[in-house]
């Protein structure tokens, strides 16, 4: 019997007016006449409640190109989930933060593609951004919400990491997320534009080691480090529907945003089912529950309820077998593939999210 999902993320919309080179939308992005409507989500969050969910993710895309989202928000609230908008901030104004705080919104946590104000534009490719988001920000910090900074680093703004974490303490934030690019969908199609160098991966870890004691007791900053230097994988959504699921703009359950990119999987619709039967009895959730599935050399390894063999969506990506052993770990027969990549990487364009 699965246990009850910790966390759900709702992908309101892949419609947003950046295009972010490392965007965990899927490459083919659901267009605005697909989406779910206001009470179809509604329906999703109540569902989501009573199986045990507590925590709520709103994202995209951006979510506040929704128009509907101070109701969306005002139904999290109604279903009794806390929850969390994770923005851009470029069309967050005062009436519309006001109107979040009425509804209930509970937190905020929000991107910034770099610290350099020309480097920020060219990376989320829109123009006049930064600025956008550093109103955001104090439009947060006035309404008296909690902030969180994402920042996404790679090979092309890392060098740039100890200003970022300036920014947050700026901006006011009490969490920064510095997360290394994880390589699935558009972050694959550049990989070669953002695989950061070894030289750069442990600078990183020195600063961020650096500010967490400096800053201590401020700002909490919390490290994603790179798959594609490590020894072990990581815990992948903590397991493969173990405790968290993921609903895209259609309607599909996913266990974890990047699912889609599984190709041939099918994955269950919040318009022919209820939430509880998705993430109980879908053949998509049990495929990879347990440890029944695991290949060798996962199968018996000493990590195996410690790391669930690393991300399926990554095993998929890399190896074309969503059941591989994740080639993040040495010792997966495909592990020296990691290191032919970070030989080859340095490519300095980008190929930018867009609707096909
Ligand atoms: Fe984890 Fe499998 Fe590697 Fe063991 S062999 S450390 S379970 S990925
Ligand atoms: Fe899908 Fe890791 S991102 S399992």
């Amino acid at each position: 019997m699965a246990d009850a999902p910790l966390a759900l993320l709702a992908e309101l919309t892949h419609r947003c007016p950046l295009r972010c080179p490392y965007c965990s939308n899927p490459m083919e992005l659901a267009r605005a006449s697909s989406e779910l409507t206001t009470a179809e989500w509604a329906r999703v969050f109540r569902e989501a409640a009573a199986l045990g969910c507590l925590q709520l993710h709103l994202s995209g895309g951006e979510p506040t190109v929704r128009r509907d989202i101070v109701e969306i928000v005002a139904a999290a609230r109604a279903a009794g989930l806390y929850s969390n908008l994770i923005t851009a901030g470029v069309l967050l104004d005062a009436g519309l933060m006001a109107r979040l705080v009425e509804a209930g919104l509970d937190h905020v946590q929000l991107s910034v593609q770099d610290a350099d104000e020309a480097g920020a534009e060219r990376i989320g490719g829109m123009k006049g951004a930064q600025a956008k988001k550093r109103a955001a920000a104090a439009l947060v910090r006035q309404s008296g919400l909690p902030l969180t900074l994402n920042a996404v680093v790679h090979r092309q703004n890392l060098h740039n990491l100890s200003e970022l974490i300036a920014i947050a303490l700026e901006w006011g934030a009490q969490r920064l997320e510095v997360a290394h690019v994880q390589y699935y969908g558009w972050a694959l199609a550049n990989r070669d534009a953002l695989l950061p160098t070894r030289a750069q991966l442990d600078a990183a870890t020195g600063i961020v080691d650096a500010a967490r004691l400096a800053n201590r007791g401020r700002l909490v900053i919390d490290y994603v480090v790179p798959d594609y230097y490590a020894a072990r994988p990581k815990a992948c959504m903590g397991g493969w529907g173990r405790r968290f699921l993921a609903v895209s703009p259609m309607g599909e359950v996913l266990p974890c945003h990047a699912a889609k990119s599984v190709t041939g999987m099918v994955f269950p619709n919040i318009r022919d089912t209820s939430l509880e039967a998705a993430w109980t009895g879908s053949d998509a959730f049990n495929a990879f529950r347990g440890m029944a599935w695991m290949p060798a050399p996962c199968q018996g390894c000493a990590h195996a309820e410690r790391d669930w063999g690393g991300c399926r969506c990554q095993a998929f990506a890399l190896t074309g077998d969503a059941a591989a052993t994740d080639p993040a770990c040495a010792l997966s027969p495909h592990h020296a593939m990691l290191a032919a990549a970070v030989a080859e990487a340095g490519e300095a364009r980008f190929r930018y999210r867009e609707f096909s």
